[in-house]
């Protein structure tokens, strides 16, 4: 039955994003943990919570493999049983759906999902590296291209198809650099602006320094209940009522197009449909900001606004804090970071702060339903969920 609840978030929790030096996966995700257990007073985690499933993607970073239990014995959950989700940038939001799927699957009524990374130890030639292991071997990888490298190829068909402009990217950092500033977790809190943007060294043209996501340490978590038990553990749950996940080939040179995310497409037509809701029913969005021309796609893959227009959708303000729909009110990975594991319950977290009036300044009045939309890689993996206040 469209729009039926799915599951409830009962509590949320997130690290603080950034340079985390000295701390480790297992110390990020505890801090994101115990906020969720302090803002969950009439839970009691150990007993209550019945299995964990993490996001985390890279054990190179941390030389730090067999996530799922080393984060629930630091987060007090042994024995019960913990999973790590793999699927890049995208493994939380994967997480996220496993956790619906225990539940809906009538094996749990309480579960952790999270995601955690830390990624600030390493010079940025090992991130790059090991990043890139998310992208195609043979064809990609060792033929020496990057993610940078890789969106940079989206951008200039974007450019090509629909005289999308560099200026109109940067407005994309501009909005969540700005909406940073207002996010005391975001690990960056600086405005910008577009001669600063412009300006900026060239990573991969036509991207720019600031038209990529930050390397950042973090961590973040939702605890979930079936919806008919969420009220005994909070006055204000928020339900999701849509999950669509899709995937595509591991390689962007295999790709039917370079202007679109197929597997983004099908997951938000999936979760649209299962929501029962359309595009225009949405009120305030989190999506996956990677590098500035992914906001891009990401409008237009979820139907905010038609293929070629998100560039003008960005210059309109519409996705602006006090515009129609604003997008990445964190401030997206632009800003608040990319800890690449987490980011995918990083986003559930702040629609989760939004739907429960707890954003603070970056509040948008009146939110009723949210949406995160999470890639992996350069598209292979997209994740998209819908919530509703309840
Ligand atoms: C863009 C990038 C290459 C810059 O790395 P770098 O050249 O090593 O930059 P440094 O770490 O030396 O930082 C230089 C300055 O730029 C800032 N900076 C670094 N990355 C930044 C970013 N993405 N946006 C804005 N500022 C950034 C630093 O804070 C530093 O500022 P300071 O001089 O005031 O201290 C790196 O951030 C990157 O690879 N980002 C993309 C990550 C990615 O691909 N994620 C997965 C996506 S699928």
């Amino acid at each position: 039955m469209a729009g039926k609840p799915l599951v409830s978030i009962v509590s949320a929790g997130l690290s603080k994003f950034g340079r985390r030096e000295g701390t480790m996966c297992r110390e990020l995700f505890a801090e994101a943990t115990k906020e969720s257990f302090d803002r969950c007073s009439n839970l009691d985690p150990i007993k209550d919570i019945e299995a964990l499933f993490v996001g985390h993607m890279g054990e190179s970073y941390e030389h730090q493999g067999h996530t799922g239990p080393t984060l629930a014995d630091w987060t007090g959950l042994l024995p019960k049983p913990a999973i790590r989700i793999e699927s890049a940038c995208a493994s939380s939001g994967s997480a996220l759906r496993t956790g619906i799927m225990a539940i809906l699957s009538g094996l749990h009524k309480i579960v952790m999902v999270g995601g955690v990374e830390k990624m600030t130890h390493r010079t940025t030639a090992e991130v790059t590296e090991y990043l890139a292991m998310a992208s195609d071997m043979p064809f990609e990888q060792w033929n020496g291209i990057t993610f940078p490298g890789l969106y940079a190829l989206m951008a200039t068909a974007h450019m090509n198809k629909y005289g999308t402009t560099e200026e109109q990217m940067a407005q994309v950092a501009i909005k969540n650099h700005h909406n940073g500033t207002l996010n005391p977790k975001a690990h960056m809190q600086k405005e910008i602006t577009l001669e600063k943007a412009m300006n900026s060294k060239v990573v991969a043209w036509p991207l720019k320094l600031y038209d990529c996501s930050l390397i950042t340490d973090g961590a973040s978590c939702l605890i979930l209940t079936r919806p008919n038990i969420a009220k005994k553990y909070t006055d204000t749950p928020v339900d999701i009522i849509g999950s669509g996940q899709a995937s595509d080939t591991i390689g962007l040179y295999e790709r039917e197009t370079l202007t679109s995310l197929k597997a983004a497409k099908i997951a938000g037509q999936n979760a649209y449909n299962m929501a029962g809701l359309k595009p225009k029913d949405v009120n305030v969005a989190e999506v996956h900001d990677c590098f500035t021309i992914a906001e891009l796609l990401a409008y237009e893959d979820l139907g905010f606004c038609s293929s070629g227009e998100g560039g003008k959708m960005i210059q309109q303000g519409t996705t602006e804090l006090g515009g129609k729909l604003p997008v990445n009110t964190s401030g997206g990975l632009k800003s608040k970071g990319h800890p690449v594991g987490a980011t995918g319950t990083a986003q559930a977290y702040e629609i989760y702060l939004q739907l429960t009036n707890q954003a603070q300044n970056r509040q948008v009045e009146g939110a009723t339903i949210g949406l995160t939309h999470n890639v992996g890689g350069s598209g292979a993996t997209a994740s998209v969920h819908i919530y509703r206040r309840n």
